[in-house]
């Protein structure tokens, strides 16, 4: 879903352009030798504190870790727990850039009301991670 019109962002100190603006200088340090297309992502916590990841290659392909999972591990490695939204900018931005599934099963394990922001020429998406990935696995299955 797009929120226009109605839809207040809630954090009226760190506008959704601010955290898009951070994605991409995170973008820019993405480390892509091998597909060429540089992902930065920028996670606001609750407390208004914004951490950056990038995407890393490797020449062992199956071993390059994402932009949005590389921002949460480093997150939790700098002490904190509650995301509230992150931003992702991905490739020229001609197209939005949603996470993939495996970040998606990483955001919803820290907080699946999450916002997470895409750029997208013209206009800007804002989805909550429970809409990106419904049913999202837990060991409980309290989503059924
Ligand atoms: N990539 C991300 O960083 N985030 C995603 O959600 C999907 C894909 C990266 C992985 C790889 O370095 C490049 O984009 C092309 O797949």
């Amino acid at each position: 879903m797009t929120r226009t019109g109605g839809f207040r962002w809630p954090w009226p100190d760190v506008p959704m352009e601010m955290l898009l603006r951070q994605a991409r200088t995170a973008a820019a340090r993405a480390y892509a030798p091998y597909s060429r297309f540089s992902v930065g992502a920028a996670l606001l916590t609750s407390d208004g504190g914004i951490i950056l990841g990038c995407n890393v290659e490797n020449a062992s392909y199956g071993l390059t870790i994402c932009a949005e999972r590389n921002a949460v591990f480093a997150m939790v490695a700098s002490g904190r727990l509650d995301p509230v939204a992150i931003a992702v900018t991905g490739g020229d931005a001609s197209a939005p850039c949603p996470p993939c599934g495996a970040c998606r099963q990483v955001l919803a394990e820290f907080n699946p009301d999450m916002y997470v922001v895409l750029e997208s020429p013209g206009k800007t998406i804002v989805m909550r991670v429970s809409e990106l990935l419904p049913l999202s696995f837990s060991l409980t299955g309290e989503k059924f």
